[in-house]
């Protein structure tokens, strides 16, 4: 009875792969290469404990209170302090980079618009961007982030916006060098596109270099949308969107017909763990974790699957993009992997149609040296069922 009566949108709100497959991972027996979440031996508990503590005692009425829907002034500040060129005013704060997805698509989807985005894409923004009814047109890449020939055709088309992921992108982990941001701008300025760029990932890199935000580069064009999830703790929920002028009114509206403001509590607890450069002296320290992960699980990928396996090592991020042999299916192996007690990403699923099927993403955020050796092992053996079967 209900199922009739649902709005024509929810057809596109299918069951998201991400939530099978933390399903899946939840099993105590299956390692799991799969799921994005940060190392929580990361979080800050204790700090998080001092700066509530101190949000409350400095001004609890006011973190308890109702506030502005563009987000506490001087979070919104802090923010805009990152990036060459912001304003506070410019600034947003959101329940996530996730609300910040939806609020953009919000704003400016109508069904049958059309939506450039990478491919592979981060599969979180595409079920953002869903109910707003999109036409995607995915844009292929290389190393070096999205091709700008391919970018070019597909702009020609009319789009109403560019989606990408230029810094340790989720699932590729590339990282687009600066002729590449530049010949992006170049083709979505001749055809007059605004890009969204989502930059979850920038500080995790595990190399000296650092090309500018896409924002930096074109601060008229680009809608950047930063996020304490993966520098903090996600469950804080706490994230910014950056937005050209002309944007501020009409997604601050947005956002307060939403949920009127992202928790004033949480803000001014955010605000504490951040101020005065204190999220900078983190990053130290989560680089050098996150790269020794990605090492001890790029070691076992080639010890136990170097015949089997492509793929480039990411220069930063938390994720490793795999090809497979041609013709074998990451979705049906993915079968024989959790069989074998080991779990993945099909890189299927981070494509709106038909993608590369021989692909599959693996993290490197969760595991151990030795869960990596055993993984590995695992998904070593599951290729070769699968090869025998086939
Ligand atoms: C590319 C990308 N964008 C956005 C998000 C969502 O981030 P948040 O926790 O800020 O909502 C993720 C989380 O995995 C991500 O990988």
């Amino acid at each position: 009875m209900w199922a009739q009566r649902l709005a024509k949108r929810t057809q596109r709100m299918r069951p998201s792969a991400i939530r099978e497959i933390l399903k899946l991972t939840d099993a105590g027996s299956i390692l799991s290469l799969a799921g994005g979440l940060p190392a929580s031996d990361l979080f800050p508990i204790d700090d998080v404990a001092a700066a509530t503590q101190r949000a409350l005692a400095t001004n609890g009425a006011r973190a308890l209170q109702y506030g502005p829907s563009n987000g506490l002034v001087e979070l919104r500040e802090w923010a805009a302090g990152k990036r060459k060129g912001a304003k506070a005013e410019q600034v947003v704060i959101t329940s996530g980079s996730q609300q910040g997805l939806d609020l953009i698509a919000k704003v400016l989807l109508d069904p049958g618009d059309r939506v450039a985005i990478s491919a592979p894409s981060y599969m979180g923004a595409l079920r953002a961007f869903d109910p707003y009814e999109p036409e995607y047109l995915p844009v292929d890449m290389d190393e070096e982030g999205i091709l700008p020939d391919a970018l070019e055709a597909v702009l020609a088309q009319g789009v109403k916006f560019l989606y990408v992921v230029p810094d340790f992108d989720n699932p590729s982990g590339r990282r687009a060098t600066l002729a590449r941001r530049e010949a992006i701008l170049e083709v979505c300025d001749r055809h007059d596109t605004l890009i969204v760029e989502d930059a979850p990932y920038r500080e995790l890199r595990f190399d000296d270099v650092i090309y500018p935000p896409l924002f930096e580069l074109a601060p008229d064009r680009v809608v950047h949308l930063g996020t304490l999830s993966k520098t903090l703790a996600p469950g804080l929920r706490m994230a910014w969107l950056l937005l050209p002028e002309a944007l501020v009114d009409i997604v601050e509206q947005a956002k307060q017909a939403m949920d009127l403001h992202t928790s004033t509590f949480g803000q001014a607890v955010s605000y504490e763990l951040v101020k005065d450069g204190a999220l900078e002296t983190r990053f130290p320290a989560l680089r050098a974790h996150y790269r020794t992960q990605r090492d001890l699980l790029v070691d076992q990928l080639r010890d136990n699957l170097g015949d089997v396996l492509t793929f480039d090592v990411p220069p930063g991020g938390m994720f490793l993009w795999a090809t497979l042999p041609d013709g074998m299916d990451g979705t049906a192996l993915l079968r024989d992997a959790v069989e074998e007690g080991v779990a993945f990403v099909p890189g299927e699923s981070f494509y709106p149609r038909e993608g590369k099927p021989n692909t599959i993403r693996l993290s490197f955020s969760l595991l151990d040296e030795a869960g990596f050796r055993e993984a590995s092992a695992r998904l070593a053996r599951a290729v070769a069922k699968h090869q025998r079967a086939a």
